[in-house]
């Protein structure tokens, strides 16, 4: 069971949190009085997130912040982490997460992200910390055969090796609450997540060329790539391009705190959406990001991406009727901050 607690009690494990996702979360967690552990082995994101936290938060909370790195993998490593602090509950982000690299390398996606997610829930059991919130996604859905998509809509088979090890962790992490009712699992299905800290010290900072949309755009406005490459414009949709429900990063963040709270005091498993409920295309990205970074973007369209679904956008009634959270944030607060992110930081977390 999550014992209940309060915030200055509770000590979090993020696995990952030096990440887009984990470390905005990672903000949302000390400024509401948690103490946060990161763990990340910084194969896809920089130590200097680090410090940019701190400068966010200030010193108090920054006080409150620990990072150790290391691969989730390594069983010793985090044995140790988990006998130096006494580790409440744990938000799951570490893992691969390029679905078109996820195809060329399956051997490593499901390795790592299977791997890293049983060595975890190992350690975990061996200090009687059963608490876990899963950075799942969307992509569980597959094609939609309706929308908008709930919690009930059912799971379908994965299109490619990142979508599958989604799959297969929300069914390990099922499976542990059947075998020891003590367990307690929140299983967090991300639509888009997209935008940065208003602040524009953290944002997302992919290695490489961009397989998302939003990235991609950010650096088509920053003058590192050309123009944006629209993949299909012959869909069923509106005007033609894919839709999605784009999350502000910091929605889903608070989303984290939220579920955080819900937890105390209960075992078993539990499912939550976290959108904003509402589908926006590719033209309408990049149409909010011309208004961000006051020129029209230049974009060609291309033939369709393979497994691409043509839309899918979420019902979170059940996260505001049951975790009192909602989005708050639209399409032009995301593309705004992420634009602020991109504008100061036009290499990331490079010099
Ligand atoms: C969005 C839309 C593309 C790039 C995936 C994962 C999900 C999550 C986010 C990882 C689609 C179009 C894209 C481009 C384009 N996980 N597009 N030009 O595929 O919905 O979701 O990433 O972080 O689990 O499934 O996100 O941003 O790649 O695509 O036209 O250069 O933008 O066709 O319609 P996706 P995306």
């Amino acid at each position: 069971m999550s014992q209940k607690k309060d915030p200055k009690d509770t000590y979090v494990l993020v696995t990952g949190g030096a990440g887009f996702i984990g470390s905005h979360t990672v903000v949302e967690l000390l400024q509401s009085g948690y103490h946060v552990v990161i763990v990340d082995d910084l194969s896809n994101s920089s130590e200097r997130v680090i410090d940019r936290i701190g400068q966010i938060v200030g010193e108090e909370a920054a006080s409150r912040l620990a990072f150790r790195k290391l691969d989730v993998n390594d069983k010793a490593a985090l044995e140790k982490v988990f006998e130096e602090f006494p580790i409440d509950r744990v938000i799951h982000f570490a893992g691969y997460k390029a679905v078109g690299e996820s195809v060329q390398k399956p051997i490593e996606y499901y390795s790592n992200n299977l791997g890293n997610t049983l060595t975890l829930v190992d350690v975990m059991r061996n200090h009687n910390c059963k608490s876990i919130v899963f950075s799942s996604s969307a992509t569980v859905y597959g094609d939609p055969d309706s929308l908008p998509l709930t919690e009930e809509s059912p799971k379908k088979p994965a299109t490619n090796p990142y979508g599958w090890t989604k799959w297969m962790i929300e069914q390990i992490l099922s499976d542990l609450t059947v075998a020891d009712d003590e367990w307690n699992v929140v299983l967090l299905r991300y639509f888009n997540p997209i935008g940065a800290h208003p602040s524009g010290l953290i944002g997302e900072d992919p290695k490489g060329i961009p397989n998302n949309l939003v990235p991609y755009v950010a650096q088509v406005a920053v003058g590192k790539r050309d123009a944006v490459h629209v993949y299909g414009d012959d869909y069923d949709t509106p005007d033609g391009t894919g839709v999605r429900d784009y999350i502000h990063v910091m929605d889903l963040a608070s989303g984290h705190v939220a579920a955080l709270a819900w937890m105390n005091g209960r075992t078993g498993v539990e499912i939550f959406n976290l959108g904003t409920g509402k589908g926006s295309s590719v033209l309408d990205i990049i149409k909010a990001f011309s208004a961000a970074c006051g020129r029209d973007l230049p974009y060609v369209i291309e033939p369709r991406r393979a497994g691409d679904v043509t839309a899918n956008y979420a019902d979170c009634s059940k996260a505001k009727r049951e975790l009192g959270w909602e989005a708050r944030y639209d399409i032009n607060d995301m593309c705004r901050d992420s634009w602020n992110w991109q504008s100061h930081n036009p290499n990331g977390y490079e010099d």
